[in-house]
């Protein structure tokens, strides 16, 4: 039984784990079960250490003190937070250094085998031993990366050692960036020719109703003493596992050491195109054979659909106009931390696109595989995006550090690894790159795209430029294919004249701040409040940002611009604009430690502004009303009432009594903006409607009609006080494989029921059973 303590302010998640009954072996040399299987899962049984280890890479090096742990792994997460740290990176401890040491064991008869040990993802500055033998390092933490083991390697009694350090470094990011082995690690087992890692490059140049048809390069890597010749079978299966069309080559003389790409065509006759409602995905299954024995088996899903960016009509998929109506995400998720959860991440996109996303943004890095595996399958397109900074720094220990000495090898890397997934639409350069004020900037810009355009001619570059002006000057907008605007909506009819043959969009845009269930009245925009709590009202933002409606004004306006990415989708760990300052000239800004940015909260509970971006991005009735109504105080004041919606018109009724109906769109309301949008500072926004509702407690209801007829209502109650826990899981059943997670919300109710929107219980959480509690989160910025 474990028992977690948190301070919760109104609801809060609860992520249970369920083990299988047997305990988690103890760390050993377990010996690896060669199954036939390509792929073999390389998360358990290692030992870990923080700090410095003199010679843990030997395998005799005592590790029998190290804490046992089951990656993926982020001790940074294990806090404590800290008001001496870094704002940036949330307080949390993402520096230092920390040893990962695996032992196992192979069996004799797995000797004619090759292994190669794959690392999604380590943050960061890795280096890697096999039995004492140094593989090599690899600084950027984003980057996935394998090793061939085999040289290396001992069978049967004799076990192996596998060690990993890490030095992430302090002041290396400007968001919270976890620390130690945070992905999946695999071993990948074959025979000695096989399909390269990566190895499979898969296009459709073709695709018409009758067919499409199917490019493959697969590049094969002999691995050999001698010279290979072999059969590579390439096999089209439909989602049921069907084949729908197979082709065979025959390669000879495959020098010793050498890889060879063998390019194949296939045919799927009347094929399911992936897109954003019906995102159908197919598997190429690549067989290796040496004569009749199959020596490599390689998978990689891919999806037959087209795209196209257009001058005039934005972007096309499958040759149906999308306007991106996209978000920015980090890679962390809340409570869990930067550690890769296949649920979690999952979760987050299903929240993502419930609120009418159609698009990701993986700010500012290359993203896990699992998200960009839950992209494919429900149908969100991606703008994959390489660098936060190229040589000029951001940070003192930031990516510049490596960028002369990685960069190509860290994009190539990443497109090779991400290129046959159908839901990256676009392929980022950078965010807000200071060169983007060099003059000879453009010839980066040009180098990285370049790097790009050879591994895949299929997509464009882009970049997130802030610096507007500087970007086209220094031509480095004119280096990618579509250069992408970071909160300049006001300049974008401006950009177009003087740049018509350019498509544009908002790569960044909003950065509205808000803490989810706050409201402060009297309803003006300030920079901070002193609470460290933001209002909902969804009107308080940074000076070089503003809310939402102010893009949604300029993108109507220009259907032609390709759409926008709001600065983001969920909150993230660190970044606590505006309360940044509290190691400098602002004490008082500690505790908040994770942003403010987000639609949906840290534990992942929407904000307002999810149902505002709702009501512009989905057809589906909705209608959303703010704020909460407990006003205990206030009776007989005017309340700020406002309602999102999608209906043509809603009606507001308080305690029965209708208030009257406001038409979406007829009735502009004023809201006060920053000098960066308009030079009066306020700001007609005909996306929400406000009513001035005299206090009084009871039952708020909004009645929102189309055409005529009601389609939707949302009622909210004055909540008496709290008397009850109601514990609601997302699902109820859960795979006991260490991983899978039920997310938990913990909802304070009056005696009648009613969620109780002010309370402020501290809530003691155990759980008994074959469970565990992964993680507690209240979404609060600043409140633990
Ligand atoms: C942008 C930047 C983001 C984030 C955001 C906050 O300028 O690209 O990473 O810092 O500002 O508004």
């Amino acid at each position: 039984m474990i028992r977690t303590i948190v301070r919760l302010c109104l609801v809060a998640f609860l992520a249970i784990p369920f083990f299988s009954a047997a305990p988690a072996a103890k760390p050993g040399a377990s010996l690896v079960r060669i199954t036939g299987e390509r792929r073999i899962g390389f998360n358990e049984d290692w030992r870990f250490h923080r700090g410095t280890a003199e010679g843990a890479e030997a395998p005799g090096f005592d590790d029998s003190q190290w804490v046992a742990l089951r990656l993926p792994h982020d001790w940074a997460i294990e806090g404590p937070f800290d008001s001496k740290l870094n704002p940036h990176t949330g307080a949390l401890p993402i520096f230092g250094t920390g040893w990962y040491r695996k032992s196992f064991r192979l069996p004799e008869t797995a000797k004619d085998r090759r292994f190669t040990i794959v690392f999604d993802g380590a943050m960061s500055n890795a280096t890697v031993w096999i039995n004492g033998h140094e593989l090599g390092n690899r600084p950027y933490g984003y980057s996935s990366f394998p090793f061939d083991l085999t040289p290396n390697l001992h069978y049967g009694d004799e076990a192996n050692l596998l060690a990993v350090r890490l030095t992430p470094e302090d002041h290396s990011s400007r968001w919270y960036p976890g620390a130690g082995i945070y992905r999946n690690v695999w071993l990948d087992v074959t025979g000695p020719s096989h399909v390269a890692e990566w190895g499979t490059y898969i296009t459709t140049p073709e695709v018409s109703d009758e067919k499409a048809a199917v490019s493959v390069k697969t590049e094969v890597q002999n691995q050999m003493e001698n010279e290979a010749g072999i059969v590579l079978w390439s096999s089209v299966l439909d989602e049921s596992g069907k084949l729908v069309s197979k082709i065979s080559s025959e390669v000879t003389q495959i020098s010793p050491g050498a890889t060879r790409t063998i390019p194949q065509t296939l045919a799927i006759p009347k094929p399911q195109r992936w897109d954003m409602e019906h995102p159908y995905l197919y598997t190429l299954v690549s067989e290796v054979l040496d004569g009749n024995r199959v020596v490599d088996k390689y998978s990689s899903p891919f999806g037959v659909r087209t795209i196209a960016f257009d001058k005039e009509k934005g972007f096309l998929l499958n040759g149906k106009v999308h306007k991106l109506h996209g978000v920015c995400l980090h890679h962390d998720l809340g409570a869990l931390g930067a550690a890769v959860n296949r649920r979690a991440t999952e979760r987050q996109l299903q929240i993502m696109k419930a609120g009418g996303v159609n698009a990701i943004r993986t700010s500012h890095n290359p993203p896990s595989p699992e998200l960009l595996e839950f992209c494919d399958r429900l149908g969100l397109v991606v703008m994959d995006e390489s660098f936060d900074m190229w040589r000029i720094p951001k940070v003192p220990n930031g990516y510049s550090k490596y960028f002369d000495q990685w960069s190509e090898r860290d994009l190539r890397d990443m497109v090779r690894r991400d290129r046959n997934h159908p839901s990256i639409i676009m392929w980022s350069i950078g965010n807000e790159i200071p060169e983007q004020k060099s003059a000879d900037g453009w010839k980066e810009a040009k180098r990285l795209t370049d790097f790009f355009h050879e591994e895949d001619p299929t997509r464009p570059t882009t970049s997130a430029f802030n610096n507007w002006d500087d970007a086209i000057r220094n031509h480095l907008a004119d280096n990618v294919d579509l250069p992408g605007f970071n909160y300049k909506p006001m300049r974008y009819e401006q950009i177009m004249k003087e740049h018509p043959n350019w498509i544009i969009y908002g790569s960044e845009t909003a950065s509205c701040v808000s803490s989810r269930g706050t409201y402060h009245l009297p309803l003006e925009k300030y920079q901070k409040h002193p609470s460290h709590e933001i209002s909902s009202y969804d009107i308080i933002s940074p000076q070089w940002a503003y809310c939402p409606d102010v893009e949604f004004t300029y993108q109507d306006r220009f259907p032609n611009v390709l759409g926008e990415f709001v600065w983001t989708g969920f909150d993230y760990i660190g970044e606590p604009t505006p309360y940044f300052d509290w190691r400098g000239s602002d004490a008082s800004d500690w505790p908040a430690r994770s942003s403010y940015f987000g639609m949906v909260d840290l534990a992942g509970f929407p904000k307002d502004r999810y149902f505002l971006y709702q009501s512009q991005w989905t057809t589906q009735p909705m209608v959303h009303i703010l704020p909460h109504w407990n006003w205990e105080g206030r009776e007989g004041q005017n309340i700020p009432v406002m309602a999102y919606t999608n209906a043509d018109e809603v009606e507001l009724f308080v305690n029965g009594k209708s208030l009257g109906k406001k038409k979406r769109f007829s009735e502009p309301v004023d809201i006060q903006v920053g000098a960066n949008v308009s030079e009066d500072k306020r700001f007609s926004t005909k996306y929400r409607l406000l009513w001035q509702v005299p206090y009084q407690a009871g039952t708020l209801k909004a009645i929102a009609y189309s055409g005529g007829k009601q389609v939707v209502e949302q009622e909210i109650k004055t909540a008496g006080v709290p008397a009850k826990v109601e514990l609601v899981p997302d699902r109820k059943v859960i795979h006991a494989d260490g991983d899978d997670l039920s997310f938990v919300t913990v909802r304070i109710e009056d005696k009648d029921g009613n969620l109780c929107p002010v309370a402020d219980n501290l809530v003691h959480f155990d759980v008994t059973g074959a469970g565990e509690i992964a993680a507690v989160d209240n979404g609060s910025a600043s409140r633990r």
